[in-house]
């Protein structure tokens, strides 16, 4: 039993779990854990998580846990379970992710599944199920994954599928299927990846593959398909590759994509072939977008990161690789090098790039320039030289105290950066990806907001498959993640987040503890200010600023996007709280924060503030932002 002592853990805090709705999501993720899994889990059913995934699990997965209706995420991956998919899982009507691939199950795909109208992925992969794909699958409209690669799974490819809008994933490979592709596929509009191969497909490729337009990946080799290479393939700009060797086609190769290697009369030859692009077929290209880096040419740049030597990585994104180099005016920057799946199209990623590039702000940190290379797409961005919040936070290092007054102004950097781009920019920018670690500080611990407008042709990294809603575990506004729907509030939500980090000195996420939800809970204890950071009580002379701040970031994190202010608004409460300088301290404070500004704009919020009166004007969100922030502020000190 003593590898079950983690169970223990799980049994305590579903007791206290039970009744509310602050997540529970206990990790036994990789702990070598042995045996069947306990029944007993099925009792706990305020679970939000329960992943038991690359363990060495054992025996059947228990039916029961078809009770834990509210559990949204199941991963039960990389274990040695065996016997069928329990049906009772289709009673788990919270579930978004189904992960039970790589373990030994065998039976069919319960047709019960399709009672998940909210399952987001399902990934089956690797074990050795049989049969057909029930056909009611197709009643999971909010599928954006499926993937059932490595099966015995046999029949035709159900026609149903068409209603699976939302699919951007779909993997059948390496099974059993028969029959045609069907030309319903045509319909899935979404979708980045099919992959049918090392199946039994007969027939011809349908011509309403060309109506994919999104698709990046197109793999139908080892099949039996005969015919010619539709020519509506030519549609798919984003194409980057499309196997379709080990089949019986003929003909000419279409002119699809920008394949360097296949010229458009390329003669298939023989029964199969292969098209598969380097990543940036043509030449190497450096694009300057700021005059600083003018001088430079693509060979300066390779030699001085020594064809992008790892000495000079220092850090490590979910996405990409950071560089650091000094330029020839000895000015250092930051080169980041993309390593996950190559844009699109390249000519939407560098329209986007030039919009960025022609971002400027204090509070946002530049993009000087991109090169495509044969290492990847790198783009070149100003060096900070304190590093990240994130690092000063919660980083190994830790030697920095933040006093409650630096915290503050880089609260005020971060919200003016991001209120410059949701209200100043043309086009707006949505950022997607608001966190302590994309906030960067300068010489001067200025807030510098990194990562901004290329989310949109930069796919997440392949570890964070699972989701196509873009964002950080922690950060993401619960509304986008649900709808998928995304306007600049979302950035409000996570920056509410970032608050609370600044506040309390704690991670977004913790040993799978949500700060949010954890704060949330305190406020409803009137408890909050027991989870300020002890540098911020000890720092703050006037605690009644920190109590604004939770209250401000508990507005910005609010359930419904309407009910977040917006990033000015933030940034003028949050200037608000700055205190009065120092008559004659301004010489001397040149080069940190602007105060004369921060001065004439709290001025300005007072103004405001004292305009109010219960016949004001609606049009003015301002205003009634400010009454209800001094609601929340009234409700919560009396
Ligand atoms: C599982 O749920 C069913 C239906 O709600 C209930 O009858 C059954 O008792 C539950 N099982 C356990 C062990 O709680
Ligand atoms: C759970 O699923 C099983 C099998 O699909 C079914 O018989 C049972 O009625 C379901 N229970 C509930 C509470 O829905
Ligand atoms: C499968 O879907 C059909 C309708 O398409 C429905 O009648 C049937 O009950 C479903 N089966 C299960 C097991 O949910
Ligand atoms: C594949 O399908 C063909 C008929 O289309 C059949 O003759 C062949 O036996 C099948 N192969 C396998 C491995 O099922
Ligand atoms: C295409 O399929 C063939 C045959 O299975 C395989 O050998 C080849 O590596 C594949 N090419 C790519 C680019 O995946
Ligand atoms: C390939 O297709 C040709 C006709 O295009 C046909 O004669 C031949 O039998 C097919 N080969 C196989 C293995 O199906
Ligand atoms: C970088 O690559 C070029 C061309 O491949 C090569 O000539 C050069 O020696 C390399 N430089 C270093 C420092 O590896
Ligand atoms: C694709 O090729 C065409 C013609 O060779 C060229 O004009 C175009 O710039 C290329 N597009 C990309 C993204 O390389
Ligand atoms: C911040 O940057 C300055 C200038 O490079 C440096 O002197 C200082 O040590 C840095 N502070 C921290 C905490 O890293
Ligand atoms: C997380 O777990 C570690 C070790 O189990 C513990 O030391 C730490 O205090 C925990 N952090 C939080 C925020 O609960
Ligand atoms: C302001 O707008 C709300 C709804 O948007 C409305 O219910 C309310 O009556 C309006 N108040 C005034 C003073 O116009």
């Amino acid at each position: 039993m003593c590898c079950w002592t983690g169970m223990m853990f799980i049994t305590m805090i579903s007791v206290h779990g039970v009744a509310s709705s602050v997540t529970i999501s206990p990790s036994l993720q990789g702990n070598r854990l042995t045996g069947k899994i306990p029944e007993v889990i099925g009792l706990m059913q305020a679970l939000a998580v329960l992943d038991l995934s690359e363990n060495e699990l054992v025996g059947p997965i228990p039916p029961i846990l078809g009770n834990l209706s509210y559990t949204g995420k199941l991963y039960l991956h990389g274990n040695k379970l065996t016997g069928p998919i329990p049906p009772e899982l289709g009673n788990m009507s919270k579930l978004s992710y189904l992960q039970l691939n790589g373990n030994q199950l065998v039976g069919g795909i319960p047709a019960e599944l399709g009672k998940l109208e909210q399952l987001f992925e399902l990934n089956l992969a690797n074990n050795n199920l049989e049969g057909p794909i029930p056909h009611n699958i197709s009643s999971c409209t909010a599928l954006n994954q499926f993937n059932v690669y490595g099966n015995r799974l046999s029949g035709s490819i159900p026609r149903g599928f068409q209603s699976l809008e939302s699919l951007t994933y779909l993997d059948l490979s390496s099974n059993n299927f028969l029959g045609p592709v069907p030309a319903a596929i045509g319909d899935l509009e979404h979708l980045l990846t099919l992959d049918m191969s090392f199946n039994n497909l007969s027939g011809h490729m349908p011509e309403e593959l060309g109506q994919l337009q999104n698709i990046a990946s197109l793999i139908l080799n080892n099949n039996n398909l005969r015919g010619e290479i539709p020519d509506q393939l030519t549609n798919c700009l984003s194409l980057a590759t499309l196997n379709v060797s080990y089949n019986n086609l003929s003909g000419i190769v279409p002119p699809i994509g920008n394949f360097s290697r296949f010229s458009p009369d390329s003669q298939v030859t023989n029964v199969g072939f292969f098209i598969f692009p380097p990543p940036w077929s043509g030449p190497p290209k450096l694009v300057i977008l700021h005059m600083d880096m003018a001088i430079h040419t693509y060979e300066d740049i390779m030699r001085i990161t020594e064809n992008m030597s790892e000495k000079y990585i220092i850090g490590y994104g979910a996405s990409s690789t950071v560089y650091k180099c000094i330029l020839k005016n000895s000015r250092p920057i930051a080169i980041k090098r993309i390593y996950t799946q190559q844009p699109h199209n390249f000519r939407e990623f560098e329209t986007e790039l030039e919009t960025v590039g022609s971002i400027r702000h204090r509070n946002l940190v530049s993009l000087h320039g991109y090169a495509l290379t044969p290492y990847g797409n790198l783009l070149f961005y100003d060096y900070m030289e304190n590093g990240s919040l994130w690092d000063l936070l919660h980083g190994p290092a830790k030697k920095v105290k933040l006093d409650w007054e630096t915290r503050l102004k880089i609260a005020i950097g971060a919200a003016q950066g991001l209120a410059y781009l949701h209200h100043d920019c043309n086009p707006r920018i949505i950022h997607r990806d608001v966190k302590s670690s994309n906030i960067l500080l300068d010489e001067n611990f200025e807030a510098h907001l990194s990562d901004f407008g290329i989310a949109k042709s930069i796919p997440t990294a392949k570890t964070h498959a699972s989701t196509y809603v873009l964002g950080t575990i922690g950060y993401i506004d619960p509304e986008y993640a649900r709808t998928s729907r995304l306007n600049e509030k979302s950035d409000v939500y996570s920056f509410g987040v970032v608050l609370l980090e600044l506040l309390t000195g704690k991670k977004a996420v913790d040993n799978e503890s949500n700060l949010h939800q954890l704060i949330l809970a305190k406020a409803d204890d009137n408890t909050v200010m027991e989870a300020v950071d002890p540098e911020v009580s000890v720092t703050c002379m006037d605690l009644t600023h920190v109590r604004k701040t939770f209250q401000l970031a508990l507005l910005c994190t609010k359930r419904y996007p309407s009910e977040r202010p917006t990033m000015h608004e933030v940034a003028r409460v949050l200037i608000s709280l700055l205190p009065a300088p120092p008559a004659k301290a301004s010489a001397a404070l040149p080069k940190t924060i602007d105060y004369a500004r921060f001065v004439i704009d709290k001025g300005q919020t007072q103004l405001n503030a004292q305009q109010l009166h219960p016949q004001v004007d609606n049009s003015s969100s301002d205003a009634q932002w400010f009454v209800r922030f001094r609601e929340v502020i009234s409700k919560n000190t009396h």
